[in-house]
């Protein structure tokens, strides 16, 4: 979430210059696409699915902003626009709170089409904008960035980043006893989708703000563990209590390894772990 200095959030934007793209770039866009959309159903939580149909995403080339724009402003007030890497934290909290989402305009090679390490245009816009499509999530994603503009300490932060990558990025909820994902990361990335559905190798647990608060996550490989809700309305609750389980929060207790259960888990099912400690084994 942050890197180089900016003061504003106009330092930050960025033309999307659409007419640049390629026909690689459009090929690639439109191969993850099909691709993708082949994934999706009956793995993807019914109110993603639902904002991606309303979306009307052009299959075969490059989404332009404004057109992207102009459909989520109708519905929920969010507009997309163009960045260049990875945001300074204030101007990522600030551009939320102002209901602005920050897009990468790059697009992943070919090479990469199942699982990008950082953050494409296909990811933030496949990923999140159906997300922002939902009433909910879109008053969520809006007072997250509230929430980060009024914290006060680097252990807050620490608590917001953990808490936004184990729901938006990496989230999984759990209706009815079927499991699906509503992650963002997971969305874009067939491996993950496949991955933190369906594989032995991660822990699913459910819901744990404070286990949560205590999980240190990596933004460059596949999950250990999966946190799942029960609705999004639990996204909700939290954005309506202006995340104050954030910013009145005491210091959290200590770290806990991401691979590792602990006593209170509530544990929906235990992985083996064989994805991390194989790639371990090869590293050794
Ligand atoms: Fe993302």
């Amino acid at each position: 979430m942050s890197v180089a200095v900016a003061e504003s959030q106009d330092d930050c934007i960025i033309e999307q210059l659409w007419d640049q793209y390629t026909q690689k770039d459009h090929d690639a866009w439109a191969t993850l696409y099909r691709q993708t959309l082949a994934t999706l159903p009956g793995r993807m939580c019914d109110e993603y699915l639902h904002g991606l149909s309303k979306l009307g995403l052009p299959p075969d080339r490059i989404v332009r902003f404004e057109e992207l724009s102009d459909v989520l402003r109708k519905n929920t007030g969010w507009e997309y626009v163009a960045v260049s890497g990875f945001l300074p934290t204030k101007q990522f909290f600030s551009l939320l709170a102002d209901r602005k989402f920050p897009a990468n305009r790059s697009i992943r090679n070919l090479q990469e089409l199942e699982y990008q390490e950082l953050p494409d245009i296909f990811h933030d816009v496949v990923g999140h904008a159906p997300l922002l499509m939902d009433p909910i999530m879109a008053d969520f994603m809006q007072e997250f960035g509230k929430a980060g503009m009024a914290c006060d300490s680097e252990s807050k932060h620490t608590m917001l980043a953990r808490l936004y990558w184990f729901t938006v990025e990496v989230g999984l909820i759990q209706r009815n006893g079927s499991l699906k994902a509503y992650g963002t990361a997971i969305a874009s990335s067939a491996k993950e989708l496949e991955f933190a559905l369906q594989s032995h190798s991660p822990n699913r647990l459910h819901f744990d703000l404070e286990r949560i608060f205590r999980t240190p996550f990596s933004m460059y490989d596949l999950q250990e563990t999966y946190f799942a809700i029960d609705a999004l309305s639990q996204m909700l609750e939290l954005a309506n209590d202006g995340f104050s389980c954030v910013l009145k929060a005491p210091e959290p207790l200590p770290d806990i390894e991401q691979g590792r259960l602990v006593e209170t888990d509530s544990v929906i099912s235990a992985g083996d772990r064989s994805y991390h400690l194989a790639k371990l084994g090869s590293c050794v």
